[in-house]
């Protein structure tokens, strides 16, 4: 009986997973196509697609999701505290995005490991 109960909660945990799993995967999808439609691409490149000068590659391995989020919000304030002196620096538009999309956005660029 007390085996039964414990594959019972393992099965359940499992499956838990699994669904928070699938619905990242979905999160980090609608991202991707967030990224597409605002065209981050004309200044960063992932994959080796778009702009090679600011390369996105790795940045969710390089980068806390706090930080992504940060600097999508307000890239004035990350230009700043990492002294970057790039032109065209970063616009400051994005933090009119729908929270939602801002939340598949950063899922997606934290997934760039
Ligand atoms: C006009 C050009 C431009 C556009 C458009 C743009 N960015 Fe940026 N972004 C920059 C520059 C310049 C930096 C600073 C890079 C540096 O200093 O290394 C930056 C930095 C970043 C960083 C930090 C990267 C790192 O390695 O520290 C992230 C994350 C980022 N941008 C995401 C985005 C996303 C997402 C979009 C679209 C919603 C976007 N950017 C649109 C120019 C742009």
């Amino acid at each position: 009986m007390k085996g039964m109960k414990t594959i019972m909660i393992m099965s359940g945990v499992l499956s838990l997973g699994l669904t928070l799993h699938a619905q990242d995967a979905a999160l980090v999808k609608k991202g991707e196509g967030v990224y597409t439609a605002q065209r981050c691409s004309t200044c960063h490149g992932i994959a080796g697609k778009g702009n090679k000068s600011n390369p996105l590659d790795g940045v969710g391995g390089k980068l806390s999701t706090e930080d992504i989020h940060h600097w999508i919000v307000d890239p004035t304030a990350m230009t700043a505290k990492a002294q970057s002196t790039k032109k065209p620096p970063m616009p400051n538009r994005y933090s009119k995005l729908p929270a939602e999309e801002l939340d598949a956005l950063v899922a997606y660029l934290a997934s760039l490991k």
